[in-house]
């Protein structure tokens, strides 16, 4: 899932007299890592801002999953020095995949960089900032591969939102033959129960609502340590904490989706009615080339089992198109399978080889008009399902979280229960509760309501 998002909070009681603009890339877990970084500097009395020409540090948080990262990084970051022309004091720092795989390079190449902070590296960030304050350039990417990363992992401190992320693991062991991950980031190492759970208890504490349990592969949480609990145990765990009316989690690996964790789709109430389940290709040939672990059928079968236990559940996935050697009946599957398990949103990815995997070996034959007409298909028809999947919500109920003012006077702005943004008429003593609106209009992102009486 790769989107880029502009991190803007509201600032703290404390002194910030200094401005941080933060663009993040890539998944879920950068956008949070971001949100650690504001909270971390927010110590240092660093506030967010979205204006690069006010900051007085710039931060690019990188994503190396895809083809092309380092030569985007380097471009935006050319875009962005114009703001440190004219003598100015502005710090400008790289984080995420892209500063962990190039480190003190990226120095080298840049002179007017500032920091390189890696993937397992942030907890020197403030340590970092305060050097470069004093014209300190500074690179630290060192890989940590033990259970130390946790220790060492910054928490999110300070103002409350309704709905936050809990990392409840990190890293991934899986090394899908395309996939840069387990490289950048690390194997899987998962936080302890009773860690996860205090954080959770805080959270509610602070006004919490909804906690989206986060990690490269969730369900194979504890898989590697006896006295840990499955996830599904996990998430009853977490149902228990009393404030914490909505539980989500990101990401899932359909080879680790155990019937246990279906089965809490039936019997948590407070877990949410969307899954996110990446099939990544629906050809046997394809998804065996890629060293996923798992068949067309078996996916179907996941997806089955959890239709049957939530009917009105919603799936999201990813599907990348054009892996070396994709026929035109192994793309058509990949079609097949989006009608048979109609996603509501779906992630499509051109495959591009990225450095030390193994499918950066095969031979990467699809010419690349044909891979973006491939996309361009795939998208087409995500449209028409996803069209024809909202029209089946309008005159029904949705209970949403309302979270904030919507754009419109008078809007409030949420998210349902199967994940959906819902735009509702009301007022701005309803945030923070829960409250049921009758759907009325469907747009391609988002639910248009008015409150249900
Ligand atoms: N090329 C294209 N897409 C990729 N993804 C991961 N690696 C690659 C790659 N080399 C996609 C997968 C994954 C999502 C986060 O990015 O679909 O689920
Ligand atoms: Fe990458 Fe596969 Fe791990 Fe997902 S499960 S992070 S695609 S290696």
């Amino acid at each position: 899932m790769t989107l880029t998002v502009l991190v803007a909070y509201k600032t703290r009681s404390t002194m910030l007299d200094k401005l941080i603009y933060i663009e993040t890339f890539g998944c879920q877990m950068n956008v949070n890592d971001s949100e650690r970084i504001v909270s971390m500097l927010a110590e240092l009395g660093y506030a967010p801002t979205n204006d690069p020409a006010t900051a007085d540090m710039i931060l690019l948080n990188t994503c190396s999953v895809r083809g092309g990262a380092e030569e985007k990084v380097y471009r935006r970051l050319a875009n962005l020095r114009i703001y440190k022309r004219d003598g100015k004091k502005q710090i400008i720092a790289v984080g995420g995949c892209v500063a962990q795989q190039e480190g003190e390079e990226l120095l080298r190449k840049l002179p007017y960089l500032d920091l390189v902070i890696g993937t397992h590296n942030l907890h020197l960030l403030p340590d970092m900032v305060i050097g470069a304050e004093h014209g300190e350039r500074r690179s630290e990417t060192t890989f940590i591969d033990n259970e130390q990363r946790l220790d060492l992992f910054p928490s999110i401190k300070g103002e409350s939102r309704l709905s936050r992320f809990v990392t409840v693991m990190q890293g991934c062991d899986n090394f899908c033959s395309y996939c840069i991950v387990p490289f950048v980031r690390g194997r899987e190492i998962s936080r302890r129960s009773k860690d996860i759970l205090t954080e959770v208890r805080q959270l509610a504490d602070d006004g919490v609502r909804e906690v989206i349990l986060l990690g490269q592969n969730v369900n194979s949480y504890g898989s590697k340590i006896d006295y840990e609990p499955t996830f599904a145990e996990l998430i009853q765990q977490v149902a228990e904490i009393k404030g914490i009316d909505r539980i989500r989690f990101t990401t899932s690996h359909p080879k680790d989706m155990s019937d246990d964790l279906i089965a809490c789709f039936g019997n948590v109430p407070k877990l949410s009615g969307q899954i996110h389940l990446p099939a990544q290709s629906g050809s046997d040939a394809v998804l065996s080339l890629m060293g996923r672990g798992y068949t067309r059928n078996s996916y179907l079968e996941k997806i089955c089992k959890l239709k049957t236990i939530r009917p009105d559940i919603v799936v999201t996935g990813d599907i990348i198109v054009g892996f070396p050697g994709e026929s035109d009946a192994d793309f058509e599957q990949s079609l097949s399978l989006m009608e048979e398990v109609r996603y509501i949103d779906l992630f499509s990815f051109v495959y591009s080889p990225r450095p030390g995997t193994k499918a950066a070996k095969l031979h990467d034959d699809l010419p690349r008009t044909l891979k973006m007409s491939r996309l361009d298909q795939l998208m087409e028809l995500q449209r028409r399902i996803t069209r024809e999947i909202s029209q089946t919500y309008i005159g029904s109920i949705m209970n949403v979280l309302a979270e904030g003012e919507g754009k419109l006077p008078g809007q409030i702005s949420g998210k349902a229960d199967i994940g959906r943004i819902v735009n509702f008429t009301g007022d701005v003593s309803m945030i923070g509760s829960f409250i049921d609106v009758k759907i009325t209009k469907a747009y391609p992102n988002s639910l248009l309501g008015e409150l249900y009486k």
